[in-house]
């Protein structure tokens, strides 16, 4: 049994249980390398049904447990990027209570669909309502940014169109749902380091045409599956297939059981494989399984809401 507050409350009443998804970006195109190191992007994300969940405590200190998938590869100290979205709004907000953090991963880690981020971004969602800031949902999301490029999406959620970093999000109007497998490898690849490859091979980089994903926005405002397949597209993927060459083996057994779209997802391991259904999306990971050509996989949907709070009682 935990402590009664003045309030009544017990401590353990007290918790906030937050969820927040994993995305794979239907379309990412990248731009020339600017002088602060980073690349201009335009991208289309979308969000996924594989969570990460986060349960908020109150605590004198901050601290940080894991559990779930390929837990024993998450750092658990300072660098932790949930840690750093907790300090950062205690920080911000002048708090000064502590909070122990429980994140209980479903996203592949450090595999190009922003599970960090997600965990970021539920952790600024769980403090939030745990220390009662009343910081406006704005401030949050500037928040998120200066955490990492990727943790506003997971945030907002649903579909969003990414510019900038891909941290200046617009809403997508989408029709539909649309069903992934997805191939999970071990090792993960590091960010930078693609980005870094993609630099070496595109020397001088490429220019982001606004219109690129004219076809891809048209396909997802129709609910035309088909159309989205045949318009993801990726301009990481040759870096990460250059970095990790056996990726090319779960996008061509993807391929093979008839998946209407494969790519590389983010700035990879994860390949994502489009379906056309909740069965096929299922005949698509039982077939890379088979091959032996993932080290897990996983299916899902997509787009689910953003960061939320859990009721209490209906976490699972
Ligand atoms: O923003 P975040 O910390 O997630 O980015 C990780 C790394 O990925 C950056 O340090 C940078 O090298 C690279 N990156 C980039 N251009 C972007 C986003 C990330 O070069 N738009």
């Amino acid at each position: 049994m935990g402590a009664v507050s003045l309030s009544g409350q017990t401590r353990t009443e007290r918790e906030v249980r937050v969820r927040a998804p994993g995305k794979v970006n239907l379309s990412l195109r990248v731009g020339a390398r600017e002088p602060d190191g980073y690349h201009p992007l335009a991208t289309v994300f979308q969000a996924v049904s594989l969570y990460e969940d986060v349960v908020a405590r109150p605590s004198d200190e901050m601290t940080l447990t894991v559990s779930g998938q390929q837990a024993e590869r998450v750092p658990t100290d300072e660098t932790n990027l949930a840690l750093r979205a907790a300090r950062l709004l205690a920080v911000h907000t002048g708090v000064q209570a502590g909070v122990h953090l429980h994140l209980h991963k479903g996203v592949p880690v450090a595999g190009g669909m922003a599970g960090g981020s997600a965990d970021a971004a539920a952790a600024l969602v769980a403090c939030d309502a745990l220390w009662r800031t009343g910081v406006s949902r704005e401030e949050l999301t500037d928040l998120a940014a200066e955490l990492g490029s990727d943790v506003p999406f997971p945030l907002t959620g649903h579909t969003a169109v990414g510019t900038g970093r891909g941290h200046l999000l617009t809403a997508a109007m989408v029709r539909g749902e649309y069903h992934w497998a997805f191939a999970v490898r071990d090792e993960g690849l590091s960010t930078a380091l693609v980005f870094a490859t993609f630099d070496e091979l595109i020397s001088g980089g490429t220019r982001l045409d606004p219109d690129a994903d004219r076809a891809l926005m048209q396909a997802l405002r129709a609910g035309d599956a088909p159309a989205l397949g045949r318009a993801l597209h990726n301009d990481l993927q040759h870096a990460a297939l250059e970095l990790a060459p056996s990726l090319a083996e779960p996008l061509a057994v993807a391929e093979d059981a008839g998946a209407l779209g494969v790519l590389v997802s983010g700035s990879g391991p994860t390949v994502a494989a489009l379906a056309r259904s909740r069965q096929h999306a299922l005949v698509i990971a039982a077939a890379m399984t088979a091959a032996g050509v993932a080290d897990d996989v996983a299916t899902a949907v997509g787009p689910v809401p953003g960061a939320r709070i859990v009721p209490a009682g209906t976490a699972g």
